[in-house]
């Protein structure tokens, strides 16, 4: 039994600590008042049983109090679950903004993952020990499910739409990567491996595999290629939004609302840009669904990401 397994099996999150005391608060609390009910059940059977010389006649009213209490004493443990889980959920629903992004493209039958140099892996995902990772996740095909059970984290990925997944690694080793969602015949053997790691090792590691462009660079090709920089330029004749700094900025939408704009907003507005038409531009800019690939709208992604603020826009990362 190594030291990282725990009584819900090896723990590597700081989630999964989290995940795990709840998990196991919630089976005690629940455990105990079955416990509570079902031992009373059978007190009273025996007690009441016939022809046992016990005193049936009417009790005394005692106004209700001892309902009141053992119905308000469980409803407030498990309103006290509740509100307790929420929060959980709530904070591990929102990444932290100084989140290190790594790419996922989940296909039949495989996970292949791209971190921002550009090195690339399939079925196996490196990351840094105590630094929070955001893995935005995409499939090319059908549902797929991200499972890491050491994390206790499970995401859905789904065609069309982006998944967000973080997690703040705690322990070094190499854990278990599944998928969680039948995707076809060989759904089993959509397998891998997390290794977690010393940030100097990961560092190393990623500079291991510069060779090819970084994520940014290939976007900023691909931004060139398919005439982005046509309308989202300071030089163009065409009103459009200016992409530098775009990440985190509010936007301020047609219809009146306000959001931050992150990955899943980019990567909307670039195969549905009339969904969400961002206040005081006209709706020209076409679909780009099946020009771009999912692996080139995340580079994309990168490239904005890269130039930055909008004050100092840079033509090149
Ligand atoms: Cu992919 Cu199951």
């Amino acid at each position: 039994m190594s030291d990282n397994f725990t009584l819900l099996g090896p723990s590597a999150s700081e989630a999964a600590g989290r995940s795990d005391i709840l998990y196991l608060a919630l089976v005690g609390f629940s455990t105990l008042i079955a416990g509570i009910f079902l031992g009373v059940i059978i007190w009273f059977c025996f007690r009441y049983r016939r022809n046992s010389p016990a005193d049936r006649s009417n009790a005394p009213s005692h106004g209700g109090g001892l309902e009141a209490a053992w119905t308000i004493a469980p409803l407030l443990v498990f309103l006290g679950l509740f509100a307790w889980a929420a929060k959980y959920y709530a904070e591990m629903y929102r990444p932290p903004a100084d989140a290190t992004p790594v790419f996922v493209v989940g296909r039949q039958w495989m996970w292949k993952i791209e971190h921002g140099n550009g090195r690339r892996e399939i079925n196996e995902l490196h990351v840094p020990i105590d630094t929070p990772v955001k893995l935005v996740m995409a499939s090319q095909d059908v549902i797929h499910s991200f499972f890491v059970p050491a994390f206790r984290q499970k995401q859905d990925v789904v065609p069309g739409r982006y998944s967000i997944l973080w997690f703040k690694a705690n322990k070094e080793g190499v854990y278990h990567l599944l998928c969680a969602e039948y995707c076809g015949t060989d759904h089993a053997s959509m397998i891998g491996r997390v290794m977690v790691m010393q940030p100097q090792d990961y560092a190393r590691w990623l500079e291991e595999g510069t060779s090819q462009p970084g994520m940014a660079q290939r976007g900023f090709t691909l931004f060139r290629e398919h005439g982005c920089a046509g309308c989202h330029s300071t030089g163009s004749t065409v009103h459009a939004p200016l992409l530098a700094g775009l990440l985190g900025r509010s936007v301020h939408l047609e219809d009146g609302s306000i959001l931050v704009a992150d990955e899943t907003y980019v990567h909307d507005s670039i195969v549905e840009p009339q969904k969400q038409m961002v206040a005081g531009y006209a709706p020209i800019m076409p679909s780009f669904k099946g020009q771009l690939s999912e692996e080139d709208i995340m580079a994309i992604i990168e490239y904005i990401r890269a130039s930055g603020d909008p004050h100092t826009e840079k033509q090149q990362p």
